[in-house]
């Protein structure tokens, strides 16, 4: 049983943080009402949700789209520009077809890639992560020289000492700039270091965020 908090402290939080296996199996991270099926082009397709243009690509370039859903967007990639190297990474293996994609079934939390990126992606997939700091760390570090990372991503949803104002001033020192209006987060080119804090676990019970749909808060400690 879990003990009330004395008179006049603050309930501890972390005490019902998950960790990541909870996490994942959570009717959160699992809902179905969430849009899988995304589409490279239209109106909520991934080059006008992210801003960027990925058939804008150089030849040959490798793209990798983290939490990528069904995968179609990436099919669609791949049907107008043949010559992309593509993966896209989703904890469930639910994908739209293999073809020219390559798809792999696992957590971006713990799933290594064997090659660098000339773009990676995460459209709408941060919100359901727990430890989203360590996940843009990982994807930045996936970037080739010149590649770009960009990802739909909610300071909202860290809680940290210090709030988001602390949060983003070591996002913005380790090169990463933060889109308060679109809610994206952009790198250019690779980066190896850490930021200041250190992950506590998860909250499936934080409620929608700007999306509208119920999304994971992720707790963080500061170092
Ligand atoms: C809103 S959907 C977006 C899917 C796709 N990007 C699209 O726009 O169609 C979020 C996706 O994140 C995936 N996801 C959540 N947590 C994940 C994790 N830790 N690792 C990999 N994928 C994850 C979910 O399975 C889901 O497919």
């Amino acid at each position: 049983m879990t003990e009330s908090p004395a008179r006049g402290e603050a309930p501890d939080v972390t005490a019902d943080l998950l960790p990541d296996d909870a996490l994942e199996a959570s009717s959160v991270v699992a809902n179905r009402a969430m849009n899988r099926e995304r589409r490279l082009a239209g109106r909520d397709g991934y080059a006008r949700v992210l801003g960027h243009d990925i058939l804008g690509l150089p030849p040959g370039a490798r793209w990798l789209d983290l939490c990528c859903g069904s995968g179609r967007a990436l099919l669609d990639a791949a049907d107008a520009r043949p010559d992309l190297d593509i993966t896209g990474v989703d904890l469930v293996g639910y994908f739209a077809a293999a073809g020219p994609v390559r798809f792999v079934a696992a957590s971006i939390t713990t799933w290594l890639p064997g090659a660098r990126y000339d773009l990676v992606t995460c459209v709408h997939g941060l919100h359901y992560v727990g430890d989203k700091l360590g996940a843009l760390l990982r994807a930045a570090s996936w970037l080739s020289d010149h590649g770009v990372f960009v990802a739909n991503f909610d300071v909202a949803g860290i809680q940290a000492p210090g709030g988001a104002r602390r949060v983003l001033r070591a996002l913005r020192s380790a090169g990463f700039e933060y889109d308060a209006r679109t809610h994206r987060i952009r790198r250019d080119g690779p980066f190896s270091g850490t930021l200041p804090f250190r992950y506590l676990g998860a909250d499936d019970r934080a409620g929608p965020n700007y999306t509208g749909q119920p999304a994971v808060a992720s707790h963080y400690s500061a170092l």
